[in-house]
């Protein structure tokens, strides 16, 4: 079906297309209309558990998509296991101005600016009020006005803002389109930001897992060290990775390759499986996966890899709304076929070979 309607969605410029897809997806969200798309996801082979929390399927909604937090019931009964809204910040902000998104087609790849845009921590608090039934993650950033020095203030008000709405929080120092961003993953930056809100976090009466999301550049020896830091401060996980600054080997039209922003989809795909592999060898940290999964294939490399769940963002773009139903079914016979009765077995299981 979505092969029908998507040469239609794709000939509309590619943030237009994103709204449209957000209003519907606002709508079914809001109304009983949700029912019509409910995919079942039920499958023992896939339910696990990571750093405290339940998952029926451990293929997730990566951040970005719905920065908001407007869709979450929407996202669920496609089949997502669970879901990660924002980025969200303390305050409102517009992010870069239009047009920040971009298709590469022939590269199964999206480059984005988007900067950011969202309505503000208390917003997402209010679109976050009504029940959700599935793992959900914050993931928070900085404003874009803040200014470095004062970087640590914006994650902890953002996180006190919303604390009681998410299940786990991210602390997002990884995307290239707020300027100097990704300079806060050094030891010493990341150290200021992320103690406050473990410390925010250990005064709360519920345990809310905290995990930072590192890029796809960092060199691997920066990657390990930040992700040894990590571990020693207490945080609860990582995800990995971000999008890449990087354009080797793209087929798309070279002006769109060249477009300022975040490259997702299917080039950042073996960097982002190669650091999971690389950072599930150096800590015990549960790993979030993203980075180009289009497939229940691509699903089961990053788990393989070492990676305990997997979000998908880019795929689904391109793949539709069957898609987090259609990886976690071929995910689960991928599984069957290798003998692992559930997925937890399989997590690492390139690292033991390796080893
Ligand atoms: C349009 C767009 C917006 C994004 N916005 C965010 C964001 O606000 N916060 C964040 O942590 N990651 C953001 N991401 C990155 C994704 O969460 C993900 O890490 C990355 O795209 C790699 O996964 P993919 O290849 O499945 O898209 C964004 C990605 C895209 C394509």
């Amino acid at each position: 079906m979505y092969a029908l309607i998507r040469p239609l969605i794709f000939l509309l410029p590619a943030e237009t297309a994103h709204r449209l897809v957000m209003a519907v997806m606002r709508l079914l969200a809001r109304t009983g209309l949700v029912a019509l798309i409910r995919r079942d996801v039920s499958d023992p082979r896939l339910r696990t558990e990571v750093f405290g929390l339940r998952f029926d399927s451990p293929i997730g909604l990566a951040a970005g998509l719905d920065k908001d937090g407007e869709a979450v019931r929407g996202w669920e009964a496609l089949g997502f296991g669970f879901v990660e809204v924002g980025t969200v910040t303390p305050r409102p902000q517009p992010g870069n101005p239009p047009p920040r998104l971009f298709r590469l087609r022939e590269d199964a790849a999206l480059v984005n600016r988007m900067g950011f845009n969202n309505h503000g921590a208390e917003a997402m608090a209010r679109a976050l009020a009504s029940p959700h039934s599935r793992p959900l993650g914050v993931n928070l950033g900085k404003n874009k006005d803040t200014p470095l020095e004062r970087a640590a203030d914006d994650y902890l008000a953002a996180f006190r803002a919303l604390a009681d709405r998410g299940d786990y929080f991210v602390i997002n120092v990884s995307s290239p389109n707020t300027p100097g961003l990704r300079s806060l993953q050094s030891v010493e930056a990341l150290g200021e930001i992320v103690r406050p809100v473990l410390q925010a976090r250990d005064g709360l009466t519920m345990r809310k897992p905290i995990l930072v999301k590192l890029a796809p550049d960092l060199s691997n020896e920066d990657a390990i060290e930040l992700a040894r830091a990590c571990e020693t401060w207490g945080v609860d996980g990582l995800v990995v990775s971000n999008t890449t600054l990087r354009r080797e080997g793209l087929r798309s039209n070279p002006a769109l390759a060249a477009e300022a922003g975040g490259l997702s989809g299917a080039p950042v795909r073996a960097r982002s499986t190669e650091l999971i592999r690389v950072l599930a060898g150096a800590t015990p940290l549960p790993i979030i996966g993203v980075g180009g999964v289009f497939d229940g294939r691509e699903a089961y490399e990053k788990i393989r890899a070492g990676a305990s769940l997997v979000q998908v963002y880019t795929g689904f773009i391109y793949g539709g709304p069957g898609t987090p139903s259609r990886i976690a079914r071929e995910l689960s016979d991928l599984l069957a076929k290798d003998g692992f009765p559930s997925v937890r077995e399989a997590i690492g299981a390139d690292q033991n070979r390796l080893k």
